[in-house]
């Protein structure tokens, strides 16, 4: 299996630029759908999700082609099937998000229903009502969702939590709705506003993402174009931590402080310097970061839950305790008995993760138990005495293009030892 290899103890100095934003990219590849025409990609991370993104397009009749490095061109054009088969569904959990764009398109959809992941259950009971407000009719008899819309009729709807994937899913639906579609009680992430820009650049009419309140006239023929994916924040904040954790001076080309605001206010509550501009991100940590006040996982604007690992990862030596709560998953601390193997003291009770700082972290080897868990070990790794192999790095390559060679590019001793079987692997 391929695994990382990384000796810990050194300060990292140097610079990288921040890859595009997986949880943009997934619902905008498939917001394509709606498009009749060529939609040009740029900045589209190199990722096993994006793979699998592009294997349920590639099932539907659509075409695709990477032309440069980060250039992905998919062309919806001759579009014949509306149904996503089971293993595809899941190897993607993220793969509902389809659901909205191919019941606009076609007038019906078939997927099987996604089940739980890494982070316990992932219902998608607001993605389904949301659509049924919308004039959907939907039978989940048997672990297959059939959809059918001869007619999307836009009208308010309201979500009772702010889901990320259902404001995205319910914004494609009511591209092909005809009248206005309000959701009210909608996320805010940034990617939510990234998906907007996609489809006001495709001549949709679309507002008010990035509040709680996002309207859509629907019923207008979209058009291809070429767009460019908003950098990732949560890579950013891994990496941000990674000097947190190791110490050091780094500069993050392309990442943007204003999407990352609570996870830069922690940090620069642990004693690390931040500037930022429009060109990126520079964090230089000079000491043992410094006990920081609760961290409370919440929504956008709130702390993010996809940082809450590795911001954990970083704190391990810190001068005191941190208490994390995390609100937004239930089974997200499946990291801990891994940090654990290193040398972590951290005591999870429920909602409640206790990290008590000690002194020293020690090389171990370690497993992946979900994407950003595993990224935590290696934020954690880089600050370790000794040599430290992370394996099962099939969850990291979900989200991350290439975190060795980013790493390596900050100054870390990191390599990856590649799986001759392996069905992913780096280009
Ligand atoms: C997205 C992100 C994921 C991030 C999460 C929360 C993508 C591809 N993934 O996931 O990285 O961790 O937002 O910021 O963008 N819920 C329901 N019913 C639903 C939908 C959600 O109860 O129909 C609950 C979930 O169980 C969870 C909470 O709402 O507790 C938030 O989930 P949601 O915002 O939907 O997350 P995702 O869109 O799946």
């Amino acid at each position: 299996m391929s695994h990382f290899v990384i000796r810990g103890g050194r300060r990292l100095e140097g610079e990288a630029g921040i890859q595009g934003a997986k949880n943009s990219v997934l619902p905008i590849l498939a917001a394509t759908l709606l498009t009749a025409g060529q939609v040009e990609l740029r900045g589209c991370p190199r990722l096993r999700d994006v793979d699998a993104s592009v294997r349920i397009l590639e099932g539907l009749g659509c075409t695709t082609r990477w032309e440069e490095e980060n250039t992905l061109v998919v062309d919806t054009g001759n579009l014949y099937g509306y149904a996503v088969s089971e293993a595809l569904m899941r190897e993607m959990r993220s793969s509902a998000i389809f659901l909205g764009a191919i019941l606009a398109r076609c007038g019906q959809a078939e997927l099987s229903y996604p089940g739980g992941c890494e982070l316990g259950p992932r219902p998608i009971d607001l993605h389904l009502s949301g659509l049924r407000d919308l004039g959907a009719e939907i039978d989940d008899a048997g672990g297959v969702l059939h959809c059918k819309a001869s007619r999307l009729q836009g009208r308010e709807v309201v979500l009772s939590l702010p889901s990320v994937g259902a404001t995205e899913n319910l914004m494609l639906a009511a591209c092909g709705a005809s009248g206005v579609t309000t959701i009210a009680g909608a996320a805010q992430e940034p990617e939510i506003v990234d998906l907007q820009n996609f489809l006001t650049a495709c001549g949709a009419r679309v507002s008010g993402a990035g509040t709680s309140t996002v309207s859509v006239e629907g019923g207008r023929p979209l058009h291809g174009c070429t767009y460019t994916i908003m950098p990732d924040r949560i890579v950013a904040a891994t990496y941000l931590c990674a000097a947190v954790s190791a110490g050091g001076d780094i500069y993050l080309r392309r990442a943007r402080e204003e999407h990352l605001s609570t996870v830069t206010a922690v940090l620069r509550e642990a004693g690390c310097v931040i500037r930022s501009d429009e060109r990126g991100i520079a964090c230089t940590c000079r000491n043992r970061p410094a006990a920081v006040r609760p961290v409370r996982t919440a929504p956008y604007p709130g702390f993010p839950t996809d940082a809450q690992a590795i911001l954990m990862a970083s704190l391990l030596r810190c001068r005191g305790a941190v208490v994390f709560e995390e609100n937004m998953f239930a089974n997200r601390y499946r990291h801990v008995d891994e940090l654990a193997r290193m040398g972590a003291d951290i005591r999870v009770s429920g909602r409640a993760a206790v990290v008590t700082g000690v002194k020293n972290l020690h090389g171990a080897p370690v497993r992946c138990t979900d994407l950003r868990g595993g990224a935590a070990l290696c934020v954690a790794a880089l600050a370790a005495e000794g040599e430290t192999e992370v394996s099962e790095i099939g969850h990291i390559d979900r989200g991350y293009e290439d975190v060795a060679r980013d790493l390596r590019n900050l100054g870390a001793d990191i390599f990856r030892v590649e799986d001759e079987n392996a069905e992913f692997t780096r280009r």
